[in-house]
C-alpha cells in the first residue's frame, strides 16, 4: 500500500469524525418570535441581569454576578471561545422590539463522538411563554442540520421542574449514570434520529 494511499484514508477518517464547526460569520437564527444573534458588549446590562439573578442561578452551579465589570468580562471571555470555535453563545432577542431576553449556547464539543452541551437561560420576566421552546427547537436544528452533531446532553439539577420540562419535551432522556460527580445534576441526552 502506497504511503499516499495511507494519508488519504487517515484524512478521511478523520473528516468523517468532524463537525461542521465554523462559527464565524456568526450564525444568527430567526424563528417566529426571535432572533438569536451574538452577544455583544452591549448586552451587558443584560447578563449583569441574568447571572445576579437568585431565582435564575438556584439550580445553577456558578457564581453570582456581582459587577458590571464581571459581566462586561464574562461577555470577553464568550466571544473569545466564538472566535475560536469551542462554543457558540446566542442573545436571545425578541425581533419586534430587539429585547434581549436569555442566552442559549453550544459548548463542550468533542469532534470524535460529534456530542455537545446545551446551556439555557430567560430573564424571570420572560419565562413561561414558550420562548426557550422555540429557541430550543431552532437550536437544535442547528446542531443536528449544520454542525452534524449525533448527540447534545444537557445537566440539570433534579428539582429544575421547568428545565426537565422543556428537555423532556424535545425528547431528551435522562440517563441514570450522571455524567456529573454530583447526583443531584442529572444527564439527559438527545441522540439524532
Ligand atoms: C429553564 C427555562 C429556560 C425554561 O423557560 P420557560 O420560559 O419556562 O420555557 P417554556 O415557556 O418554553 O416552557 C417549557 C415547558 O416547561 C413548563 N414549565 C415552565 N415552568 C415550569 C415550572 N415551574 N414547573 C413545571 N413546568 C414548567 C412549561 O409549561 C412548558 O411545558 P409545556 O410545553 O408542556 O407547556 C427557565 O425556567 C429558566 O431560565 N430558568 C433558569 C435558568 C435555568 O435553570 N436554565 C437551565 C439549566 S439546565
Amino acid at each position: 500500500m502506497s504511503s499516499d494511499f495511507l494519508r488519504n484514508l487517515r484524512k478521511i477518517k478523520t473528516q468523517s469524525n468532524m463537525t461542521n464547526r465554523t462559527f464565524t460569520p456568526f450564525p444568527i437564527l430567526v424563528t417566529e418570535r426571535l432572533t438569536l444573534r451574538a452577544l455583544s458588549m452591549d448586552d451587558e446590562q443584560g447578563i449583569f441581569a441574568l447571572r445576579s439573578d437568585s431565582e435564575i442561578n438556584k439550580y445553577l452551579d456558578r457564581t453570582p454576578c456581582e459587577t458590571m465589570e464581571e459581566a462586561g468580562d464574562f461577555i470577553q471571555k464568550i466571544s473569545g471561545f466564538v472566535k475560536k470555535n469551542e462554543s457558540v453563545y446566542w442573545a436571545i432577542t425578541l425581533t419586534e422590539h430587539q429585547s434581549f431576553v436569555g442566552t442559549i449556547c453550544l459548548f463542550g464539543f468533542t469532534d470524535t463522538e460529534r456530542k455537545c452541551e446545551i446551556g439555557y437561560e430567560l430573564l424571570t420576566d420572560f419565562q413561561g411563554r414558550g420562548i426557550m421552546s422555540e429557541a430550543i427547537h431552532e437550536v437544535i436544528e442547528y446542531a443536528f442540520k449544520t454542525l452534524k452533531i449525533r448527540a447534545i446532553e444537557a445537566f440539570c439539577h433534579k428539582d429544575n421542574k421547568a428545565s426537565i420540562r422543556l428537555l423532556e419535551t424535545f425528547e431528551f432522556v435522562s440517563s441514570s449514570e450522571s455524567g456529573n460527580d454530583d447526583p443531584d445534576y442529572w444527564e439527559f441526552t438527545l441522540v439524532e434520529r
